[in-house]
């Protein structure tokens, strides 16, 4: 059995079973979330230039937003999720580019207009700390009044979606997510397993979350040297039912 799980480590096993992953929601994430994306370019009058996907993993938002006129390029800490970018992008001869790199050090050869980050990427990060690096890291990369977009997970997520064990049915395999969440400490833990139907060896990973208040992204956004536009908190889009569980934030780097 594959066996990985650590702070900031990136999916080292699930980028095998990803996009079939977010496929059985229905649709994925980035599909799901792309209308409010381009809600929000519009409200800020952001046209089609230059940017970057930060925690891009498969590729999708990128290759969404190319179609949208952008030139766009992904970095992902995991090695197997750019794999997978890079191989969509082949297969419908996308110019994007795709490194792995941490959200926290990385570099850009030329700063670009806007840098996203969605699906609860910066959450997958330890400490206020590794969060003041990573934003540091964006606001560097950002030409002067560049935007930076990003969502995630509250403290109702957490309550509410990592407390309890959830089983996926999928044809090729069957994923179980073991969730737990320590209020105290605002971390939350995935525990999955993936067994497939064709034999194939297990996938066992865990993926640690760290919940960041308003309050801590604000100051935490300020510091880094970016102006603070937006902070809504919004439901998941396709299941309004759940209620506000992710913060949705807009910053922008002083002209
Ligand atoms: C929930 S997935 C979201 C992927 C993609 N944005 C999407 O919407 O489908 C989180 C992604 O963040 C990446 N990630 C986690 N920690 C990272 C870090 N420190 N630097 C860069 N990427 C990271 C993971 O490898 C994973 O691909």
């Amino acid at each position: 059995m594959h066996m990985s799980g650590e702070w900031g480590s990136g999916y080292r096993e699930l980028h095998a079973v990803y996009d079939r992953w977010q496929g059985s929601y229905g649709m994925d994430y980035s599909r799901r979330i792309f209308p409010k994306l381009v809600r929000t370019l519009a409200r800020h009058r952001i046209t089609p230039s230059t940017a970057v996907d930060l925690g891009c993993g498969t590729g999708t938002m990128v290759l969404m937003l190319e179609r949208e006129g952008w030139d766009v390029a992904g970095i992902d800490a995991s090695p197997g999720m750019v794999a997978e970018a890079e191989r969509k992008a082949a297969g419908c001869s996308s110019a994007a580019r795709f490194a792995t790199e941490d959200i926290r050090t990385f570099t850009l050869p030329r700063p670009v207009s806007l840098a996203i980050s969605l699906y609860d990427v910066l959450n997958h990060l330890p400490s206020v700390d590794d969060a003041f690096r990573a934003c540091t890291a964006v606001r560097r990369a950002l030409r002067p009044g560049g935007f930076f977009v990003f969502d995630l997970n509250n403290d109702r997520c957490y309550r509410r979606l990592w407390t309890r064990e959830e089983t996926i049915g999928h044809p090729d395999f069957t994923m179980t997510l073991a969730n737990s969440y320590d209020g105290q400490e605002g971390v939350a833990t995935s525990r999955v397993q993936v067994r497939f139907k064709d034999g194939r060896e297990d996938l066992d990973e865990t993926v640690l979350q760290r919940c960041f208040a308003r309050k801590e992204m604000k100051s935490i956004l300020a510091q880094a040297g970016f102006e603070q536009l937006e902070a809504e908190e919004f439901a998941f889009p396709g299941a309004p039912w759940a209620g506000r569980l992710k913060t949705w934030y807009v910053a922008r780097v002083p002209q």
